[in-house]
């Protein structure tokens, strides 16, 4: 029996010894999946999509590339990922531009590149982006994001319905945002937007949110302008744990679908084209991280910690927000895990990954798998310590190559530079 922890049909403890550790692995199959998924259950369904993936997930060219390649759009929120998408070749049509806090000048290079749509976020930026649009003399399709005041299931720190919330304006104020969109000379609404929550297991709050969207639809038609977009967000739950509850894409389409169907129907307006944001659903099953285990301290009755190589420079998640995950000891997967550990970084830092874990008897060398990193953790990665980002290794069927190269000492440096009066 393979002692091996394999992932994606890669044996994870050569890849370990091939890529070095700290590692993240991404597999582009698991992405394809899990896309395809999306993409079935929308056609089962029979409703017009679109499937903006959320690149703060998990950004760089090569993932841009894969996006490009399943002919879907991509959700940005700064310049840097506009740029990113750009270089890899996306055609910025198929680029959506969010974010509460867009700097004139991301606004100025997104219309310039042409990007397909704008989703605007507060009445400031009404102004914000109406005013350079006009200076560009470009007429821009701008969506606008509604905080619907639906409380999704979900950790608070990364719910973002709600009523009090930095992101979107208000739904009681929706109708006037509309109207000030509308009187934008160079602003082309077509379309509402709204995000209700992250790492959502069911379908119902998704369900609620529609309802409210498609009355503000209704309130825009009687305006006179006929909204083409409804985006839903992304928010789709992962498991991170065997027993966390499962979100079911085709359930969820289904759910939205009668809903949407049936108010369409009621408040006699067009079925708008749905676009769904999902980033964590997409690329957090498809990614692992790979550490070797080194210094192992026992504490008589009370605690057995293993320390690895990386920590919350490479996943800051537990720390932030208590994000919990699951691990194995990838060159012991097949036998018993009997030891209750706990798992923590080399940062400066309390940095737990993982605070209670069942594994086998480990020992320093030993390569520690933590699944489901996939998403928000190449992407909310820091430097600190001065710790050098780990690689990213793409799998696609029996391949398996960078996607990023490993920090060098000098790229950590390669920015600082030194005041005139420290100069030796
Ligand atoms: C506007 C918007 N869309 C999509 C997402 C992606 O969320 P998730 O990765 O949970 O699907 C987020 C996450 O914060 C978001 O703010």
């Amino acid at each position: 029996m393979n002692e091996h922890f394999i992932f994606a049909g890669h044996d994870t403890v050569a890849l370990a010894k091939k890529f070095g550790t700290p590692l993240y692995v991404i597999s582009e199959n698991k992405i394809i999946e899990a896309i395809d998924l999306i993409k079935k259950s929308f056609e089962e369904y029979g409703l017009d999509y679109d499937i903006n993936y959320a690149g703060k997930a998990f950004t760089n060219i090569a993932m841009v590339k894969i996006i490009k390649q399943q002919g879907i759009s991509l959700d940005t929120v700064s310049g840097g990922e506009i740029y990113t998408a750009l270089k890899a070749g996306l055609d910025p049509k198929r680029i959506c531009f969010h974010g509460s806090n867009k700097s004139a000048q991301e606004i100025r290079e997104a219309i310039e590149a042409g990007v397909g749509v704008i989703t605007i976020d507060s009445f400031y930026e009404i102004g914000l982006v109406g005013r350079i649009a006009k200076e560009l003399e470009t007429v821009q399709n701008v969506h606008f994001r509604v905080s619907p005041g639906v409380e999704a299931h979900t950790h608070e720190y990364i719910q973002t319905g709600r009523i009090d919330s930095k992101f979107g304006i208000p739904v009681n104020m929706a109708v006037r945002a509309a109207r000030m969109i509308i009187d934008e000379e160079y602003l082309n609404l077509t379309g509402v937007h709204c995000h209700i929550g992250s790492d959502i297991s069911s379908p119902k709050p998704f369900e609620i949110a529609a309802t409210t969207m498609l009355e503000i639809v209704y309130n825009i038609k009687e305006m006179g302008v006929e909204i083409e977009a409804l985006n839903l967000g992304g928010g789709f739950g992962i498991n991170y744990l065997h027993d966390d509850p499962v979100f079911d894409v085709e359930e969820y389409v289904h759910t939205i679908s009668k809903i949407i169907r049936k108010q369409c129907d009621i408040l006699g307006i067009k079925i708008p084209k749905i676009i769904v944001e999902p980033g964590r659903y997409i690329i957090g099953p498809a990614g692992i991280t790979l550490y070797s285990i080194g210094t192992i301290k026992e504490i008589p009755y009370l605690r057995k910690y293993i320390s690895v190589d990386g920590g919350m420079a490479d996943n800051p998640r537990p720390a932030l927000y208590g994000a919990i995950y699951h691990a194995v000891i990838a060159n012991k997967y097949n036998k018993e895990a009997n030891e209750l550990y706990t798992v923590s970084g080399k940062c400066c830092e309390t940095d737990m990954l993982i605070k209670d874990i069942l594994l086998p008897q480990a020992a320093p060398g030993d390569i520690l798998a933590v699944l489901n990193t996939g998403a928000y953790n190449y992407s909310m990665a820091s430097h600190y310590n001065r710790l050098q980002s780990p690689p990213v290794v793409l799998l696609k069927d029996d391949k398996a190559e960078l996607m990023v190269k490993k920090d060098t000492y000098e790229n950590l440096i390669q920015n600082d530079v030194v005041p005139s009066w420290l100069e030796d």
